[in-house]
C-alpha cells in the first residue's frame, strides 16, 4: 500500500510510543548509555501526528528534537520508561516500544563520585538485568490494545536476522516486530533504515527501506489495517 501521507487516516488513533536510549546511573555524573538517536522513535511520532493520530511520547536519552504536538514524558532510566508506559497503557490503541532500552543497570549506585584513588587499576561493576518492558505490555494488553516492538540485531546476513527477529517475536509475545540490522556504522543516528516487520508469529508483514520518516509511514500502514480490524 502506498503511504498514506497527507490524509488524516489515523485520526482518533491514541498511540503511546517510546523513543531514545536510557540512561544507567553509576554515579552522580556517570551512567551506562546506548547509541540509540530516537531518530527512528521521532520519525515514527511525526508520521503519526500529520495522519491524525494523538501521540504520546515517552523520550529517554534523545539526539533529536521533540516533534511539536506530541505529548512529552521524559525519563531516564529503564525502570522510569517502565513505570510511564505501564502508566499510560490504558489510554493507548497502539503502543510502540521503539526506545532503546537498557538490559542491565548497576546494582548499586553510588552516592557520590566514584573516585579513581579508591577503585585502583580495575573496577569490576556489578550489573543487575532490567525488567523487559515490551514483554511486560504485551502481558498486560487489553483486547483490542496493539503492541508493537522493535528489534535491533547484528545478524551478519538476511537468513541470521530473520531468524534472530522471529526467536524474539516469539519470546515477546507482541503483535509485531519491526526488525532491523545495527552494527558499528548501520542503523543508529543515520537517517536512513531498513526494516522488515514481523506478526507474532513469526511471518513477515512488510519489508521497507528508505528515510527514517518514509519507513515510519510504512509501519504505520501496516498499524492502521490492524486498527481498523480490531475496530471492526
Ligand atoms: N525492550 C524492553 N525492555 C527491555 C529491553 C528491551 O521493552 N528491558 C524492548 C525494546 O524497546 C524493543 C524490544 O524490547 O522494542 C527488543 O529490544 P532488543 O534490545 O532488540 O531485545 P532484547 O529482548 O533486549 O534482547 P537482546 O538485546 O539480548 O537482543
Ligand atoms: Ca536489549
Amino acid at each position: 500500500a502506498a503511504a498514506a501521507r497527507g490524509t488524516a487516516d489515523l485520526a482518533g488513533l491514541r498511540i503511546l510510543l517510546s523513543a531514545g536510549g536510557t540512561r544507567e546511573p553509576l554515579d552522580p555524573v556517570r551512567f551506562l548509555g546506548n547509541r540509540s538517536s530516537g531518530k527512528q522513535g521521532v520519525a515514527l511520532a511525526e508520521a503519526a501526528l500529520s495522519r491524525g493520530a494523538t501521540v504520546t511520547l515517552v523520550t529517554a536519552h534523545l539526539e533529536v528534537p521533540v516533534p511539536g504536538g506530541a505529548e512529552i514524558h521524559p525519563v531516564e532510566t529503564a525502570e522510569q520508561l517502565r513505570t510511564e508506559m505501564n502508566a499510560l497503557l490504558g489510554g493507548a490503541d497502539i503502543v510502540i516500544m521503539a526506545a532503546a532500552v537498557a538490559d542491565y543497570r548497576p546494582r548499586e549506585v553510588a552516592e557520590g563520585k566514584i573516585k579513581k584513588d579508591a577503585t585502583g587499576d580495575v573496577l569490576t561493576l556489578e550489573l543487575v538485568k532490567n525488567p523487559d518492558i515490551l514483554a511486560e505490555l504485551a502481558a498486560n494488553r487489553a483486547p483490542g490494545q496493539v503492541v508493537v516492538g522493535f528489534a535491533a540485531e547484528t545478524a551478519g546476513s538476511r537468513e541470521e536476522l530473520l531468524e534472530l527477529g522471529r526467536t524474539k517475536a516469539a519470546r515477546k509475545r507482541a503483535d509485531y516486530l519491526v526488525v532491523n540490522r545495527v552494527g558499528w556504522t548501520e542503523g543508529f543516528a543515520t537517517d536512513g533504515n531498513t526494516v522488515v516487520v514481523l506478526d507474532g508469529a513469526g511471518h513477515i508483514v512488510i519489508e521497507a527501506t528508505g528515510s527514517k520518516l518514509s519507513v515510519a509511514h510504512s509501519i504505520l500502514n501496516v498499524l492502521a489495517e490492524a486498527g481498523r480490524s480490531n475496530h471492526q
